[in-house]
This record gives C-alpha cells, structure tokens and sequence, in this order.
C-alpha cells in the first residue's frame, strides 16, 4: 500500500513533514505548513539510469576543464570569482523590481557578442515587454534567443534540441511541471524545477541563471528552498529610491563570497559603478559643519561613505533623533557616551543622522565617524574635507580597534585624502601609510581634540 502520497511543506523554508504543524520548526514561522504531492524522487532515477561510476583518485583529477567564461561585465565577473563556470547553476535573487531582469539582460547582450547560442525564458513577460526593456539597453545580436514558456518539459526538449552555453530563467516561480499537482511557485514545483535546470546544466555543461524572487509573506516560498541546491547564491539589493544597486555573493562554490559588485540604474539599464566611493561621496557639500567621511568594508571592498548629523536646540523636553541608514539605538547609544564621558548637554538637543546615498551602516567601525559629525555639528565647526574617520567606540568613550585598517587608509589614500583619525591600536596594522597623515586616537575626547 502507498503510504504518504503528499506531505506538508513549509512554505517559508521548505521544511517537510508527515502531518500539519502550526509552527514550522525549522524557521518558527507560523501558519506556514501547505499540503503537497510527495515529489517523485528524479534523482533516484537518474542514478539508477546511468552505469555505476569507478572512484577517482583527487590528485589524478584535471583542474584545467574549468575555464572560466567571462561576462564582459567587471562587476559581476568580480562576484562570480572570475567568470562564469560552465555547467554551474546562478542564483539571481531580490526584491520584486529591483532590476534582476535586467541585469540578466545585460549578462545576455555582453555574452551574446561571444557565444553563438544564448537562450533568455521568460515567464513573466511577453515577448513584446521584453524588447521595449532591450530598446532601452542597446543594440542585441542576433545569438540571444527568446522564449516565453513556463512549462519545464518543454523547456527541456527546447534547451536539448539546441547547442547552448548560457540559459537565463526568469523567474523559477513561474516554472511548473505538469506531474505535479501543486501551483507554480510552491515548495515542491521549485524544487522539481530546480532539479530538472541542475540535471540540464551538470548534463549538457551549460551555464543556467536563475531568477528567484523574495516575498515577505510565506505564500510564495522565497529561494531560499533552492540555496543549498545551486552552486552560487548572488543577491541583488539597494534601496527604491536609491539608484545605485548591491549585488553580494552569499554562496559560492567557485569563489569567495566577500565580493561585492555595485550598479547604478540608468534609464539605459544598468551601469556599472568601478569606484564605489567616488560614486558616494559626489555631491559632498565643501565646509559644512556635521559632515564627516567614514570607511565601510564591504567583503574585502572598502567604500567611503559621507556621514551627515545635525544636532539643533530642541523645542520641547523630549530631544527628536532620527537615524536613516543605521541603527537608532546605536545613535542613542553614542549620543549618551558623548554626554557621560564628554559632558556634552545633548540630552536638551535634537539629532539627525543620516548617511548619505541611501546605504545602509552596520559596522561598529563608523562609531567614531558618527561621533566627530555629531560633535562637529554641536559646535558648529566644520571638520576638513580631507579627513577620513573609522573606529569602534564602546561605552567608557575608548576606541577600539577594527579589521582591515590597511585598506581602509589605503582607499582614502587612493581618493585623495590626507588625513586619517583611527583608533591608536590599529597603527600597528599599517605598513605603508606615507602621503596620509595617521592619527592614531585612544579615546573619544583624544579624537575631539585631534579635530
Ligand atoms: P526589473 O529588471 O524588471 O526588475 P525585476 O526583474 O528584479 O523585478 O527592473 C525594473 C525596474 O528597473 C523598473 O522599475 C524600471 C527600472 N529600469 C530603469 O530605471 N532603467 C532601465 O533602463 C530599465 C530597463 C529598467
Ligand atoms: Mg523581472
């Protein structure tokens, strides 16, 4: 007798169980659990299929097969580790409209002046919708083909009938297999769907990007079902209104996943962004009080930011603080070591903070950035323009030290500054600091008087 022929899957994450649950508890989401047909295990076929496989010995393996192709775009080449790998599976995912889409457009049109045979499947857009986003790109070559379907064994017949390196799929929430009875974009569709891009890509040795969205509620189960399943996880973020774009490898079986690639979205697509600090700090208004320029680390890519603080006389006898692009309580936090350990009165002033460009802080080492803007800002006395500040600030007003000093004071170097406040412990870490005057501080008070 057939036992179980459905399960229940967690919808967030993809946990599987034999009866329904109120709370997932791999990923403690509530109302999460939707029954499903149990998926026929492919896997199991394939196996059984081909002849059994003799071990290799390591050493005896060869390295070379894995040439890398690269995409033309120094960004993302960046974040994949140098290159696509043929036969490997791409993860695209993000936010609804952040511009995944076109990205991957943007892969095709720079891989199609080198490939014969480069296949984009959609199902989201028609063909027509398509070509008016192309029309705004460029020109494309006549090697990028297009097809509108969503059903997987016929994209499966379509892909084995043609010689292809590269296959775009957008998106694999809207892919479906007949055999199973479940809605596209369910647990178990995207796991077989994921199955079918994997056996095609590992088979034919062909390169497949995937686009996954991310929904907030569990309706639409997230890629995060399908991370353990590819081979590179790449994220592509930013804020709406912002215009430049993150795309931050979170997985990657050929390469490191500290990089980062940054975009900017034109109205002709995306556009790539090689010096990422510049981008920011443009615009940075000359001599005003409050301003005051920080080293993030992004990965291994450090990037300057512009820190904005205005700190007014308040009104009534709560003080306003707002904090846009990092944590609100941290600005508390600081603003009360200020007043304890620098016996500044701020608790009878507002604070604004902001950092600029729509980025979003969140390392201890923009503390003592934060710190100099509010104080510059108290007493209304601009800090120069040449200075660049990092370091960690804890709660008896020391500084502490932060990883990856060197290239922090490397990059302000690179950038044209000639001033570096940091924390005194991190002097050490600095082997080649000529051209930039280093001051190394201990304390909060050490940095207001190095000003
Ligand atoms: P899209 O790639 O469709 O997002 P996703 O596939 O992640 O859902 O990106 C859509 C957004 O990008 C849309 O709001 C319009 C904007 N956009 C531009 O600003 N300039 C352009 O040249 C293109 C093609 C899109
Ligand atoms: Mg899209």
């Amino acid at each position: 007798m057939k036992k179980n022929a459905t399960l229940f899957f967690c919808q967030n994450c993809g946990y599987e169980s034999a009866k329904w649950m109120g709370q997932c508890p791999a990923c403690r989401e509530w109302n999460t659990f939707a029954e499903e047909p149990k998926a026929p295990s492919s896997k199991g076929r394939a196996a059984r299929a081909g002849e059994l496989r003799e071990p290799i010995a390591l050493s005896e393996i060869r390295s070379d097969d894995q040439e890398r192709l690269p995409t033309g775009m120094a960004e993302l080449d960046q974040v994949l580790g140098g290159g696509i790998v043929p036969g490997s599976l791409v993860l695209v995912g993000g936010d609804p409209g952040i511009g995944k889409s076109t990205l991957l457009l943007q892969v095709c049109r720079a891989l199609s002046e080198r490939l014969d045979q480069i296949l984009y499947i959609s199902g989201e857009e028609s063909l027509q919708q398509i070509r008016l986003r192309a029309a705004r790109i460029g020109e494309f070559s006549s090697s990028l083909k297009l097809l509108c379907e969503t059903n997987l064994a016929d994209i499966e017949t379509i892909v084995l009938k043609m010689r292809l390196q590269v296959i775009v799929v957008d998106s694999i929430q809207t892919m479906y297999q007949e055999s199973i009875s479940s809605a596209p974009g369910s647990v178990s569709q995207i796991r077989e769907a994921t199955g079918v891009l994997l056996r095609l890509a590992k088979q034919q040795n062909i390169a497949v990007f995937i686009v996954g969205h991310v929904t907030k509620d569990g309706t639409v189960a997230g890629p995060r079902v399908l991370e353990h399943m590819v081979d590179t996880v790449l994220y592509f973020e930013g804020d709406r209104h912002a215009s430049y774009r993150i795309l931050r490898g979170v997985k990657n079986r050929f390469g490191s996943t500290n990089e980062i690639g940054v975009f900017e979205m034109t109205d002709r697509g995306l556009e790539e962004v090689p010096n990422p600090s510049e981008y920011m700090l443009s615009g940075r208004p000359e001599g005003a009080s409050g301003s005051v320029v920080v080293c993030m680390m992004e990965g291994t890519r450090p990037m300057l930011l512009e820190v904005q603080a205005l700190v007014c006389r308040t009104n009534f006898g709560l003080p306003r603080r707002t904090a846009a692009g990092m944590d609100y309580n941290r600005l508390n936090l600081l603003m009360a070591v200020l007043e304890k350990r620098l016996g500044l009165p701020l608790s009878g002033y507002d604070a604004y903070v902001n950092i600029a460009g729509g980025v979003r802080l969140s390392e201890p080492a923009m503390d003592l950035g934060l710190v100099l803007a509010i104080i510059s800002s108290y007493r209304d006395t601009p800090i120069s323009d040449r200075t660049i500040v990092f370091g960690e600030v804890g709660l008896s007003g020391e500084v502490r030290a932060v990883s990856m000093a060197q290239q922090r004071v490397q990059e302000a170097k690179k950038l044209g500054f000639t001033r570096a406040i940091l924390p005194e412990s991190c002097l050490s870490q600095i082997r080649n600091g000529s051209g930039i005057e280093l001051v190394g501080v201990s304390t909060v008070k050490d940095a207001m008087k190095a000003l």
